[in-house]
């Protein structure tokens, strides 16, 4: 679809090329890579969310993310770490209720998800050089898009369950003698180590440490803290995907534990 003459890239300011695009290389690839990747977390973290089974090892305490936490009377006995908050739930609520929609948030809010999905669902433009098939432009300037400034408020909820996370993790050192340690350790605490990458090197998180300071040298704490999590934000990108995939490996693995189909590698107890 091509925008008429006077709208959007066909706009008599720009360049007069008819082309949508001069460029000969395979620019759609990332586009389609990112829609694939995204399309698939999203079908498997919903199928899993939803499926209420096979999430939780009561011998190691091992407890998939996506169920965590687990807070109503619909949750297998021991996976509530946090208490039970409210009864039965019915089948089309998840049982993570609590954490979910906000991760959800934290995510669809993210500056490089936007990026992301913008570029490749909406493709507002798909690549650099490639017209988009859009009239008009708004950016975010009005509802729904205009929600995307809150996220630095989804960041400070992300941060309190990335804190919930690692308190699942720390309690999945058990077996039913005391202490134990096992393969499904190592996944936990890697993934729990990516999500804190992927929380703090949050552009926000940049921003509430070391953002709107006239004076770094004033401010000494502030500023390292800043140099660090500068350091991390570099990353943002590599952050965002590898934990979709530690998220859906901790899970898949816990749920082959859970339901029988192998059992937990132990190196203790
Ligand atoms: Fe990506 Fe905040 S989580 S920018």
């Amino acid at each position: 679809m091509s925008a008429p003459v006077g709208a959007g890239v066909r706009n008599a300011a720009r360049a007069r090329i008819a082309a949508r695009t001069l460029r000969t290389d395979r620019w759609w690839q990332t586009p389609a890579l990112t829609v694939l990747g995204l399309v698939a977390f999203i079908v498997y973290a919903t199928v899993r969310s939803f499926a209420r089974t096979a999430y939780w090892v009561d011998d190691y305490h091992y407890l998939t993310p996506f169920y965590s936490p687990c807070v109503s009377a619909s949750c297998l006995p021991g996976s509530s770490h946090f208490g039970v908050w409210v009864g039965e739930l019915p089948r089309w609520i998840p049982l993570a209720f609590v954490s979910l929609p906000f991760l959800l948030l934290f995510r669809l809010t993210c500056y490089y998800y936007r990026k992301a999905y913008y570029r490749s669902f909406w493709l507002s433009p798909p690549a650099c050089g490639v017209a988009e098939p859009h009239r008009t432009y708004t950016g975010e300037t009005r509802f729904p898009l205009i929600v995307q400034n809150a996220h630095r408020y989804f960041f400070y909820i992300g941060f309190v369950i990335s804190l919930v996370n690692t308190y699942d993790a720390i309690l999945a050192f058990h077996s039913p003698s005391g202490f134990g340690f096992g393969l499904g350790n190592v996944i936990l605490v890697v993934n729990v180590i990516l999500l804190w990458g992927y929380t703090l090197s949050c552009h926000s998180c940049r921003h509430v440490t070391g953002g709107r300071l006239k004076h770094f040298s004033k401010h000494p704490v502030r500023y390292k803290l800043w140099t660090y999590i500068s350091k991390l934000n570099a990353r943002h990108m590599q952050f965002a995907w590898i934990t979709l995939g530690t998220l859906v490996l901790t899970d898949f693995y816990i749920m082959l534990v859970a339901s029988g189909t192998i059992s937990d590698l132990r190196f203790i107890g």
